[in-house]
């Protein structure tokens, strides 16, 4: 060791400390990138002028963030589920099994917001109604494609967005890929948990019904669980997702109620009934069957 470490240092009072040390303005003026403002990297001037409230109601701000907030949360969970399914097709499930938990925290967060979105009432909303005229959730093509990336396949969905250009082109592809779900059986087959052909092949545009083959492997994984330890981790954070995804659908629905009652909703639905139609609706039926053979 050199000498000069070994040498006592030299006594010191706090004062001197304090002078030497870096205050809070050299340290800002360090971290101070030269071109880019913290404003110009996040593009807040886009992002704080995208709200225009059309009512002059007070409430309407609210209304408009917290649908803003939600799309952006959904960019991120399409995002990391793209990603996800991508991962599970390359037999790379660690990454895979990572951006999916982090997708149920988000989910978390969109949960979250409809106790924020419940403090508006009949009254406060119906003096904006006038303002929304036909927009509705119901014409999120990013909770759409979020959907399908989760395996759901109902292509009459798709009507709501023709002649929307892009967005219908990439929906009408997402609705072709194979979905996260069906990355998951085919990754079954590969890791030995065999599976007919018909279970693993299939017309992905199609709405999958629930399959007695594809079940029967998830039991294998479920009662060997030691053998097949990825394996059952990625079912129990499939499960997660979609235990979540039907939360937020069922405050969403209880949001609604409170809000609008029964009346139809701006989409043109019925409202409340077509949205409590949807938690009937599972993104991996075999993963809720299994459990009754467990
Ligand atoms: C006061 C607030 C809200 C009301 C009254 C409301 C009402 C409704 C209604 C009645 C529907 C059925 C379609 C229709 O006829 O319009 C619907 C669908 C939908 N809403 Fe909302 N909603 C509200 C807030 C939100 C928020 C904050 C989001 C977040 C993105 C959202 C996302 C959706 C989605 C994605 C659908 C389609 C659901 C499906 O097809 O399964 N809604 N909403």
């Amino acid at each position: 060791m050199a000498r000069a470490a070994l040498r006592r240092p030299k006594r010191c009072n706090l004062k001197d400390v304090a002078m030497s040390q870096p205050g809070d303005a050299d340290l800002i003026a360090a971290a101070r990138p030269p071109q880019m403002s913290y404003g110009q990297y996040l593009g807040l001037e886009q992002l704080l002028s995208a709200q225009t409230p059309l009512s002059g109601e007070h409430d309407e701000l609210l209304f408009i963030i917290i649908h803003q907030a939600s799309e952006l949360w959904l960019k991120l969970c399409l995002h990391e589920l793209t990603a996800a399914r991508a991962h599970i097709a390359a037999d790379d499930l660690g990454p895979a099994l990572k951006m999916i938990a982090r997708v149920s925290r988000i989910q978390g967060q969109l949960i979250q917001s409809w106790d924020v979105l419940a403090t508006m009432t009949p009254a406060d909303y119906s003096r904006i109604r006038p303002s929304l005229g036909r927009s509705s959730g119901f014409q999120s093509y990013q909770y759409r494609a979020l959907e399908f990336a989760m395996g759901a396949r109902n292509r009459d969905l798709l009507a709501v967005h023709e002649g929307a250009g892009e967005i219908h082109d990439a929906l009408v592809e997402a609705l072709h890929q194979p979905s996260l779900y069906d990355e998951a059986i085919r990754l079954l087959h590969r890791r030995g948990v065999s599976l007919p052909r018909a279970s693993r092949e299939r017309d992905f545009s199609i709405e999958r019904t629930a399959d007695p083959a594809v079940e029967a492997a998830w039991l294998e994984v479920y009662r060997n669980t030691e053998a097949y330890w990825d394996l059952y981790d990625l079912a129990e954070k499939l499960v997660d997702l979609e235990y979540r995804f039907q939360q937020w659908r069922f405050a969403h629905m209880k949001t609604v109620e409170r809000i609008i009652g029964h009346k139809p909703g701006t989409g043109g639905t019925s409202g409340v009934s077509y949205l409590i139609r949807a938690l009937d609706k599972s993104f991996f039926p075999e993963l809720i069957a299994v459990r009754s053979g467990i």
